[in-house]
């Protein structure tokens, strides 16, 4: 038997110490040794729970069942694991102190017969391992991690264009979560209203900000989506108190009566995701009479964030504004003139990457114009993930790409790290891919004028009036 035992002190509570650590997918960002954590068994962290960890042991992987054997809120936790070669028991007590919380953290390796004499060999190195784990546990419990910036590899690929796009796979994700550093902030009282939650990426940011403790309320548009929405919260994460909100975004009426609702109940708002989104190859119109593309991915988000901005004021952190964007739009210069594509000349992925194009400009535009008022906004794309809307819109993308792909969880990553890390207020008016701020150009003719960035939102308000003058007249 070879036991570790480690002492840190962490300027934590202990309950969030505890919620951190007992949910121990988290042992990938601060344990030595875990490359990947998975949780096994649904509902919400607590007694009985089991986790499969890869982790790294000299040249090869070894993979480890963790189960959740003592869970004792918000003192102490067990984990027990049978491996092939030895069990591990892990015992963590949590005690309050004035500076915060003290964790005495034990592991327990017991050999399988024959095995003690080599695994002696290995002493050593197993200290400095649980050392390097602890003082990882440490660093993630502490959380102070400087601003987010641009590395240079990040900033070359943006330059050769082709490794740019590279990066919109699962490799680029494989790559970019090496540089990662650990997330422990939980959301508890932060109010998360997040779009195009029914599915995909919304629905995989919602289950991650609801493990993180953020208090929901989650937008979509079909009525009979809403029990299951609810079924699928519960089941992953044990919450029953997410409120669903129906609105077709693609209708400014729709879009004004859910503002007026958030508006007329006056709860503030801390993280705004504007993530619902389609791509329509063929072109369609509105019943209020405005090209489907246009009004969904561009309109809409203008008008809802505008309409509950006040909402989004007066907090003490930072709020923050996060607009799902595409690589698509790396194609497109902002055109007012051509935002709005015609019967003649419709395309539907161009359409879709002219709208995302201009949600970027525009998250440069409020960054700045709301910088005073403690709002963040950052924009964000997901590379390319796996969803309900990449099958439906672009089947034959997906048949030679799916193996690619990135699955839903690792699209959305960086929304839910915009969310919830502490450091991702710290700038604004950012384009994010795997938590890396990405120019927002790879090609200079996709340079926009000062003329166009200045005309978009008057051109968005026309639009929006066309609409009201539309309703009126009718
Ligand atoms: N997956 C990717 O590779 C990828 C790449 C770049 C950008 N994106 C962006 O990521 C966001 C999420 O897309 P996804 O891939 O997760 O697709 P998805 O699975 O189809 O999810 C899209 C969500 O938006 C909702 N939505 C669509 N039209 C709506 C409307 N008129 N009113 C209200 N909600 C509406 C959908 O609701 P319903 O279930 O009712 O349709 C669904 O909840 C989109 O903005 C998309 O443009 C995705």
């Amino acid at each position: 038997m070879l036991t570790l035992h480690e002492e840190i002190l962490v300027p934590r509570s202990p309950e969030q110490c505890f919620r951190y650590i007992a949910d121990f997918r988290s042992a990938t960002q601060w344990d030595a040794t875990a490359t990947r954590a998975d949780k096994l068994t649904e509902g919400p962290v607590g007694l009985g729970s089991q986790f499969e960890l890869d982790c790294a042991v000299g040249p090869g992987t070894i993979q480890l069942v963790y189960e959740i054997e003592e869970y004792q809120p918000y003192h102490s936790l067990v984990f027990r694991a049978r491996g092939r070669y030895f069990d591990i028991k892990d015992t963590i007590v949590f005690s309050a102190r004035d500076e915060g919380t003290h964790i005495d953290y034990t592991a327990e390796f017991e050999y399988r017969s024959g095995l003690e004499k080599i695994a002696r060999r290995f002493e050593a190195p197993m200290r400095a391992m649980g050392a390097r784990s602890l003082a990882g546990l440490k660093a993630a419990l502490t959380d102070q991690h400087p601003a987010p910036s641009v590395s240079a590899c990040s900033r070359r690929a943006d330059q050769l264009i082709l490794p740019g796009v590279a990066m919109f796979t699962r490799w680029g994700y494989a790559r970019g979560r090496k540089q990662w550093r650990p997330v422990s902030r939980f959301m508890d009282d932060q109010h998360v209203v997040i779009t195009g939650a029914s599915s995909g990426l919304g629905l995989a940011t919602s289950i991650a900000l609801a493990e993180a403790g953020a208090k929901l309320t989650l937008v979509i548009r079909n009525p009979e989506g809403v029990e299951d929405l609810k079924n699928q919260l519960s089941t992953h994460t044990g919450r029953s108190d997410i409120r669903v909100e129906l609105a077709d975004l693609s209708l400014m009426t729709d879009v004004n009566a859910l503002a007026d609702r958030f508006l007329s109940r006056g709860e503030p708002i801390d993280v705004l995701v504007n993530n619902a989104g389609a791509l329509f190859n063929q072109r369609t119109e509105t019943q209020e009479g405005l090209e489907r593309s246009f009004a969904l991915l561009l309109l809409s988000p203008w008008q809802l964030t505008r309409r509950l901005k006040p909402l989004l004021t007066h907090h003490a952190l930072p709020a923050r504004i996060i607009n799902v964007i595409s690589g698509g739009m790396y194609t497109q210069r902002l055109s007012c003139q051509h935002l709005v594509m015609p019967e003649d000349n419709y395309d539907g992925p161009q359409a879709y990457a002219r709208a995302k194009r201009g949600l970027t400009v525009l998250t440069e535009l409020w960054a700045k114009a709301w910088r005073e008022e403690n709002i963040v906004v950052n924009a964000m794309h997901p590379g390319w993930a796996d969803t309900p809307g990449v099958k439906s819109a672009l089947p034959a993308f997906r048949r030679l790409t799916h193996k690619i792909l990135r699955n839903e969880a690792q699209g959305a990553d960086t929304i839910i790290w915009l969310a919830r890390a502490t450091e991702a207020d710290q700038v604004s008016g950012k384009l994010f891919l795997d938590r890396e701020i990405r120019s927002p150009y790879l090609l200079k003719k996709t340079i926009e004028p000062p003329s166009e960035r200045q005309q978009l939102e008057p051109f968005l308000a026309q639009m929006l009036a066309t609409v009201a003058d539309r309703r009126i007249g009718h």
